[in-house]
Parts: structure tokens; sequence; C-alpha cells
């Protein structure tokens, strides 16, 4: 027995060297036990004034608790006893390494996993033992000389036995600043709520900070019940899936049990090392981990409901897949503790193995996706729609292709919503639905997949029909009304905003009254399929007939330029003109064997008659607009050689297909480009301003004719000829211009 200046009483067997620590019932002692000269921690009991009968208990209850505990990051006790002065008190060893408070600094994120892998496992084995601890703090992790941390401190911990007036008592005892919202509220608790404290300290130990402040306890208390956990900082994203399931409100939405979280660790760990070496991980995963709490509480709500139909629906007599309930002693241990059980507290159990237990959720996900589908639940309510339960098979088996499937068929059914929104000028809906999509594509990180592009892609067909319908029936108000649906799509497709204000330039074009002799126009936006130009303008629909080339002949008496047919010798032997190019032509038929000259003329004759300016297009216009013609199936798009032209050209009966004209065609017969030009494929290959010699002797054609076959590209086709010969393959259409304010204020959308 040895007396220790300024504390009031003696132990026998311990020299008490210092004061280590001061709680709420208890002084920590640093003693020395003398019979083996070993130093020790001396917990004491109302070392400073009297304890209260329930100070007493809980003292007791502590002492019994880690009396029955012995794992390797749980502090052990030595014996327990009663100083002569009355006071009680236990022994532990001395753990000379300090707490956790002095680490806040948040260093090394692998050290937080190792500390946090210790205290998941400490608390795990307590948990199986029936025993919360219900006050998780950084002043109760201690590290020994190894520097291996230790849980401490079971003063106010719970076990599934134990004496029922201190569950009451105790039932918001805890630190508030780690306290879990069931907590602070006084509920039942369970391991969830270690695990919830857990959290708070991984918070603390990654940012420095405490996730909730207040003024005073209360406050803070009811910030862990009401108030989100703020985000990680951008250096700790790894960790946000995990803080988020940690630091859930409801206990159900966070790992079930301490293997869990364990596993959660693992994954903190895993994506740590790839981003050391450079290997980020998979956008989508990445993304995930960016989700808000509410979605994870959505995903676990899934989980659990489908758990718990499983064990309800499981066959009697056998073991559920999966169970977080596991059986407990149903008498204290060898410690005396009473019996009487505490059915406000139920301690976590290990589960089932993690990988079994993904394998039952993904299969309960899986199953109930298409019902949720079915029911038109496609992103709502949350906890029971599709896209939740592909998204969480997808959290657990990132390739799972059922699901990426799945998904296709939420996005799909999404996308009829919206084109349904647009078909019935609904715009809040509208609203609703891309939002939605958006969400989801940007919570799976879909964004630059072929999944969201698909999306997108249906949109601009729903959207592009639309417009083509009122552009061919509808009024320039009706195209107007669309504005508010174009603004909402073109949040996402900023080209349909383009198009719009295209159809209506193009509508206003034709309200103009056109006098008789002017060709139809096709309105040619600056910006077309990706393919851009400086500067908006209308071109004819189709080429110059041989009725409106003869109205001209009328009316100026322009003689017929002298015609040949390219690679054919002889014809120049016969006098081939515009109105005999040697074979049989309707009036609706382009007209051939014109000149450029022929053709520049007919363009300042139709200006001088109409007020409007007419001319030839560039090189540069003709290939512009004909890149709205769709790539592939010339047979369809034009007039082009084939096998209706016999022996009169002999590669022709090469080509499939026939469609029984052996020369030009009537114009507009074959199907219109996308903004709805006719025949830039075949029929006549078309003279454009383009200069081909130094003195521009010879000016450029473009396009392919009916003498070309369907596998000449439309676009790539040029030629160029004298300026005063026509050719039976060459025919001409012009351009009209538009105000030039017009034309760049469309090429500047
Ligand atoms: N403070 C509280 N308990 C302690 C222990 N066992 N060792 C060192 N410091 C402590």
């Amino acid at each position: 027995m040895t007396a220790n200046p300024g504390i009031p009483f003696e132990i026998p067997g311990y020299r008490i060297t210092r004061q280590l620590g001061q709680g709420g019932m208890a002084t920590v002692y640093l003693a020395v036990q003398t019979a083996l000269e070993r130093e020790v921690a001396i917990k004491v009991l109302g070392a400073d004034r009297a304890p209260s009968e329930d100070l007493i208990k809980r003292f007791e209850n502590e002492a019994r608790l880690i009396a029955r505990l012995d794992h390797p990051h749980i502090v052990s006790i030595y014996e327990v006893g009663r100083a002569s002065s009355g006071h009680l008190y236990y022994t532990l060893p001395y753990l000379p390494n300090g707490d956790l408070t002095a680490r806040k600094d948040g260093g090394d994120q692998r050290r937080i996993i190792g500390i946090l892998r210790c205290l998941a496992q400490a608390l795990g084995y307590a948990h199986e033992h029936g025993i919360v601890h219900r006050d998780v703090k950084p002043e109760n992790v201690l590290f020994d000389k190894l520097d291996r941390p230790l849980l401490t401190d079971f003063g106010i911990a719970l076990a599934r036995h134990s004496d029922v007036r201190v569950t009451r008592e105790g039932a918001t005892l805890g630190s508030t600043g780690y306290m879990s919202p069931e907590q602070a509220r006084g509920q039942a608790l369970d391991g969830r709520s270690d695990l919830y404290s857990l959290g708070v300290m991984a918070y603390e130990l990654l940012t420095g900070d405490l996730p909730f402040h207040g003024p005073d306890a209360l406050s803070v208390a009811l910030a862990h019940v009401e108030q989100p956990a703020p985000r990680l900082p951008p250096t700790r994203r790894a960790w946000q899936p995990l803080m988020d399931r940690l630091l859930a409100k409801d206990p159900d939405q966070r790992y079930a049990n301490a293997a869990e979280l364990l596993d959660g660790l693992d994954q903190v760990e895993n994506e740590l090392e790839q981003r050391r070496n450079g290997d980020p991980a998979p956008a989508w995963r990445e993304r995930m981990r960016e989700w808000p709490a509410s979605l994870w509480v959505g995903l676990a709500s899934i989980a659990g409901t489908l758990l718990l139909l499983a064990m309800l629906l499981w066959p009697k007599g056998q073991e559920p897949p999966e169970s977080r309930f596991v059986t407990v002693p149903a008498t204290a241990g060898a410690s005396g503790l009473a019996d009487a059980p505490d059915t406000a507290v139920n301690p976590l159990p290990t589960g089932a193995a993690p990988t079994d237990a993904a394998a039952a959720r993904t299969k309960a996900a899986l199953d109930a996706a298409p019902r949720q589908l079915q029911a038109g639940n496609l992103t709502t309510p949350a906890g029971d729609n599709a896209a939740e339960s592909y998204l969480l098979v997808l959290s657990l088996d990132k390739a799972n292709a059922a699901a990426r499937d799945g998904l296709d068929r939420v996005f799909a059914a999404l996308g009829q919503r919206a084109d349904q929104a647009l078909s019935t000028h609904d715009a809040g809906a509208l609203r609703d639905q891309l939002e939605q999509a958006r969400m989801l594509a940007e919570r799976a990180d879909l964004r630059d997949s072929p999944t969201w592009t698909g999306y997108l892609a249906g949109r601009e067909a729903a959207f592009g029909e639309r417009l083509q319908a009122l552009q061919r029936t509808g009024s320039a108000e009706q195209l107007a009304a669309l504005g508010p649906f174009v603004e909402l799509l073109a949040q996402d497709q900023p080209a349909l905003r383009t198009h719009w204000q295209e159809a209506q330039r193009q509508l206003a074009a034709r309200a103009r009254p056109a006098g008789e002799l002017e060709p139809a126009l096709i309105y040619v936006p600056a910006e077309l399929d990706g393919h851009r130009l400086d500067h908006a303008f209308e071109l004819g629909r189709t080429e110059i007939t041989r009725a409106e080339y003869a109205r001209f002949v009328r009316a100026t008496g322009r003689g017929a330029a002298r015609c040949r047919e390219p690679l054919r010798p002889l014809s120049r032997l016969k006098s081939l003109q515009w109105r005999d190019p040697d074979f049989p032509q309707g009036d609706d038929e382009p007209v051939v064997c014109v000149s450029w000259e022929d053709a520049n003329a007919y363009a300042r004759w139709l200006s001088s008659q109409t007020g409007a300016r007419y001319r030839l297009p560039s090189e540069a216009e003709w290939v512009h607009a004909a890149q709205s013609v769709a790539r592939g199936g010339a047979c369809e798009q034009g007039n082009v050689a084939d096998a209706s032209m016999g022996t009169r050209w002999t590669l022709a009966s090469r080509y499939k297909c026939s469609d029984g004209r052996a020369h030009t065609a009537p114009v507009a017969h074959y199907k219109a480009s996308s903004i709805g030009l006719y025949d830039l494929v075949g029929n006549a290959s078309e003279w454009t301003t383009g200069c081909a010699a130094k003195d521009c002797s010879e000016r450029v054609f473009r396009g392919t004719s009916w003498r070309d076959g369907p596998d000449e590209t439309t676009v790539g086709r040029r030629g160029d000829s004298a300026t005063d010969t026509g050719y039976t393959t060459i025919g001409f259409r012009l351009v009209r211009e538009l105000e030039p304010a017009a034309a760049t204020a469309a090429a500047t959308p």
C-alpha cells in the first residue's frame, strides 16, 4: 500500500503515479502494480465524490462486460476491487500512446483505414457478444506500445441481458458529437448505432472536423437527427459511399453489421490503390459514390424490404439465406449478470458472408425490377422503382448484363413518356421526364454511353417528326408554340433549337408569295448534320426542269448550246441540244445539255423577273446541302445508273437495282434528303460557280447523274467542263440568296 500525494485514497498493491484522465463517472490513474512492477491503469469510480447507486451499477456493469470480452482491439480488464476508502475500481493494461483525439489530423488514409478496421473488428466482436458500446468516440480509442488501437470505456455499454434500469437511464448518454440519430432520440439501439458513431469518427479523421456542430449538446444531437452530413472534400471522395452508409439517418440504410463495414473499407482501400496506380475507378462507379444519402436510403430500403420478404416467405424449418438476426445465448455468461431480457437492445451479429449477401441482394433486385418496370415505377417511388433496383445491382456487380439491359429499358420507357409529353403538349411532364432521365444518366454516369446517346437520338427523332409535321401542315404560330419544349430539349441537345429556328425561317420563306416563275426552294441552314457553312441560303428543291427552261427560252429567245455526252466521242457527230439530248425526256425532267453560261443566263433572267437574287450555288454550298443526303442507298435516293440501262451502258448491268429508267427521270421522284432536297443523287450532275481553270474557262459540276452507278459517292463526285458546252448528264439548280442579315444571323445560332 502506498500513499499518493493529492490522491485521497489508497489501493492496496498499487502505487498510483498520476491521473491519466477523468470521465463522467470515474477517474483513471496511472499506477504501478507493485507485486509485478508493471504499469497499469486504474479506473476508480467517484474518486472525487460519492457515487450514486446508479453509477455503482453502471461501473459494475462495465467491469463485467469487459471481463466477457477478449479481443485484441478491446482493452481488457485485470481485476476488480474496492479500495480501503470504499472506492470501487478496476485495473486494466496501461496504453501509453495516447488516444485518438491526438490523431485528428486526417493524415494517412491507409492508416485511417487500418484504425477503422481494428475498431470495426472490435465492435463486430462486441456486437456478436450482445454488447452495444454506445460511446464510440476518439477519447475511447487508445493506442498500445505498438501503436495498435484498442477500444475502451464500456461505461455506458449495454448488454442484451443487462439491468433494465441502467438501460433507461443510460439511454441518451453518450457524447453528442458522435451520437447516432436514434440515440439522440432516446430510442432503442443496436450495433448499427455504434457504426454510426464510428462513421462520425471516420469523418473527423478524414476532415479534421466533426460533421455536425451547434452551440450546445442538444443542438448537436438534433443535427444528427435532422441534418444531412456534409459531403467529404474532393480529396476524400473515395470515402463518400462508405460515409453515406455509415452516417445514414436510418439504421436500415447503414451497413447491417461490422462485417459489411469491413467490406466497405476494403473497397475504399482498393479504390485508393487504383487511384495511386493511375487506374481510376470505372466512371459509373465513381459517380455512384457521389450519390446523395437519400438515394442510398432508397436503395437500402429496397434491400431491406426484399430481405424481409425473403425471410417471411422462406419455407418454415429452414434458415433464410441471410439474416441480420442471430441466436443469442439465453442466459448471461459467467459474469452472472441478470437474465432479464432487454428487448430494447438488438445487438448486431456479423451476419452471412458478404458475397452471399451481395448475391442475395442482386437476385432480389433483379427479381423486383421487371415488376417495377411493368408497374411503371421507373424512377419513383423512392425505394420501389426499377432504376434503383438496377443501380443497386450495378453497385454490387458493375458488369451485370441484366442490370445494364434493364437500365436501357428504363431509359426507353422514360423516352416514351417524354415523347408522349411532347405530343400532348405537356411541357411540365416533358420537363419531369427529361429531368428523370438526366438524373439517372448522371447517377449511373451513362452520359457518354450508347444508352444516353440512344436516348437523345430518340428524342431528336420525335422532335424532328413533330417539326416536319408542322412544316407540312402546321402554321407559323403552331411552330412558334413549340418554343418552351425546344428550350427543355435543347438543354441536352442545343442543335434542336437551331433546327426549330430554321424550320421557322423555312416556313416563313414558304409563306412568301412565290411568283409563278419561282422554283420551290428549301432553306439550307448554316449548320447541317455537323457540317457548317458561314451562311444559310435557299436552294432549289429540285433541278430546273425542261418546262421551266423552255419558258425562259420562250421569253428570251436564247439559242441552244452545243451538247455532248461525256465519254461518247461519237456524240459530237450528232447535233445534241437541250430540246433533244438523244433520249426522250418529259417536261418534268431536269433540263440537260445546258451550258454553264446557259444556267447563269437563266438565273439572271429569273432574278430580273422576280426581284429576288438567283444564282448558281458555289461548290461549298452544293456540298453543304448534300450533307442532308443519307449515306448509302443511292438507288432509292436518285435516278442512278442501274440495270434498267440495259446494253446502252455496259457497266450498268453490274448494278442490282432497276427503276425502269435508262436516262433522266421526273424531278422529285425519289427520296428527299433530310431537309427536303431532291435529286442531289442521280438524274443530272449540277453546275456550280466553282472555277476549274485559272481563267475560269472551265467550271465545276457536282454530284452524280443518271449515268453514274449507285456506288459513286454523291458529295464526292466532281468534274469540270467548258462553260460554253452542254452535256447530256449535267443540269442545274439555283440558289436564292437570303437577305444578308438573315443569312448571317442563321449562321450564328
Ligand atoms: N486512459 C484511460 N484508460 C487508459 C489506459 N488504459 N491507458 C492509458 N491511458 C488511459
